[in-house]
């Protein structure tokens, strides 16, 4: 990989890399469509990364497709693929872990603990070993991507972070490999997600801008599905990812619930523009 990205820059292109844990879906070759009418060279990573997991995780049952993975990846135009070894990324003796202090610890890091350190650790190897022009990620895991962007400012990494939105299934529910694990019930259920967030943004565009009322309306329609439980649904500064009282710069409504044993997250950005009319992207 190292090789494959120094002979990109060499020859002047520019080059972007994909990040992934595979079993990719729309929403992860939008980053590659994107990263491919942004550079000249685009690259991609696929790697179930066990420092990530907690102990009572998914790393076993983690859907794994290499082959139609690595299809997926050729037909988007993507020139190589790093698919390295658990053993190849740690090996014996590894003993340096990247920590970002303050959004690290709020959210998905309070529920799922050692997790972004864990994200973090991986990305700033992947960011060394290609050292890409641009790297891109999804919107779908806001606060992981505000937490990678901080550690790209902080120990002034050359890659720029590119923060992509959301693709959705027609019915709402954001893109991901673990709604493969979803019954058909619980499949259904899934939308209550996008649902809420819906609930909050149509608040919003009704002048709602107290952040327990939009957080109350979210709960609302979270607790009416009874295959649902709500791990948080919150309103938080899109920059510290710190619940805000009022809507009144960048934030996020934040969700993460639970369908049986899957948890699934989302967000709603709330921006504004001029004028304090908000713009709200699902
Ligand atoms: P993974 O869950 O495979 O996601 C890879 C990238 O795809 C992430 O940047 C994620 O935000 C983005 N993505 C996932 N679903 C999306 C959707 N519906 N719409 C837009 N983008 C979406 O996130 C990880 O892997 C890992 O933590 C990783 C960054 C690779 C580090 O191990």
């Amino acid at each position: 990989m190292k090789e494959h990205a120094r002979q990109a820059r060499a020859e002047g292109r520019i080059l972007g890399l994909v990040p992934t844990m595979g079993a990719l879906h729309e929403g992860h070759l939008s980053l590659v469509q994107r990263a491919k009418r942004e550079c000249s060279a685009v690259f991609a990573s696929i790697f179930v990364n066990p420092k990530q997991f907690g102990p009572t995780e998914d790393l076993a049952k983690y859907p794994r497709s290499f082959e139609a993975d690595t299809s997926k990846l050729a037909a988007a135009g993507v020139e190589a693929v790093f698919v390295p070894e658990p053993g190849e990324m740690y090996p014996a003796g590894f003993s340096t872990y990247v920590n970002v202090e303050g959004p690290s610890d709020r959210l998905e890091g309070r529920s799922r603990p050692g997790h972004f350190r864990g994200v973090t650790t991986v990305v700033l190897k992947l960011l060394q070993i290609a050292q890409p022009h641009f790297a891109y990620f999804g919107r779908k895991d806001a606060q992981q991507a505000r937490i990678i962007q901080q550690m790209v400012r902080d120990l002034n990494l050359d890659s720029e972070i590119v923060v992509s939105p959301i693709v959705r299934e027609s019915d709402g529910l954001a893109m991901s490999s673990r709604n493969a694990y979803l019954s058909p019930d619980e499949r259904k259920a899934a939308t209550v997600l996008y649902q809420a967030l819906d609930t909050a943004r149509r608040e919003l565009h009704r002048g709602v801008r107290d952040a327990l009322e939009l957080q109350s309306a979210m709960r609302r329609v979270l607790e009416a599905e009874r295959l649902a439980s709500v791990d948080y649904a919150e309103i938080v500064d899109a920059e510290t990812f710190e619940p805000v009282l009022r809507v009144s710069r960048a934030s996020y409504a934040v969700l993460a619930v639970f369908l049986g044993t899957t948890r699934l997250i989302d967000n709603l950005y709330m921006d504004f523009g001029e004028g304090e009319a908000p713009l709200a992207q699902l």
